[in-house]
């Protein structure tokens, strides 16, 4: 199930978050920013244990409402199930197919990810991740005029 960001699910994000990106995890201060300023762009998607009654958030997507990418992760134990696509297609249908994302460019999967979703890449921001270069990913919806 994918519904808006809940403050009771920061704890279960911010441990996703170490795991997806070890590096530079965002922490609380910048999750409660998005969950504050762009409340109706912070999806969770919650997976329902209805044996034992339990709900645990097992991915997230920050976006802006044009459909740009901030930040995307599912947790390692939970991967490859279509959550992540799950999560981009709600992102789609509030933007007529319209997305963009910039990707470290060593992170193949991410690249994959997005391949998959029908992104290309656009351009190249030399150095945009300070130690790295970032890739330019978008997807253009069918009847747009979608400029980045
Ligand atoms: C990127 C990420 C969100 C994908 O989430 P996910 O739920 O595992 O993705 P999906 O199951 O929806 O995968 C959809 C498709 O993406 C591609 N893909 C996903 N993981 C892949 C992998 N490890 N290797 C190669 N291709 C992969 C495949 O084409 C896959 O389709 P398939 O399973 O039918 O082959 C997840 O790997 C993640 O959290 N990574 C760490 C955080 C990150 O890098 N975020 C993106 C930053 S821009």
């Amino acid at each position: 199930m994918i519904r808006k960001f809940r403050c009771s699910d920061l704890k279960d994000i911010l441990e996703i978050e170490k795991r997806a990106f070890p590096k530079s995890p965002y922490n609380r201060f910048t999750f409660w920013y998005y969950a504050s300023a762009y409340a109706d762009n912070f999806l969770v998607y919650v997976h329902e244990d209805k044996e034992k009654g339990l709900n645990k958030i097992v991915g997230y997507i920050t976006f802006y409402p044009s459909g740009h990418i901030v930040s995307i992760a599912v947790h390692p134990a939970n991967r490859r199930r279509g959550i992540g696509t799950e999560l981009v297609r709600e992102v789609l249908k509030r933007t007529k197919g319209n997305a963009s994302v910039e990707v470290r460019e060593s992170n193949e999967v991410a690249k994959e990810f997005y391949k998959h979703l029908g992104f290309s890449l656009r351009t190249i921001i030399p150095k945009y991740y300070g130690d790295e270069d970032a890739l330019v990913m978008i997807r253009k919806g069918s009847e747009s005029s979608f400029i980045l």
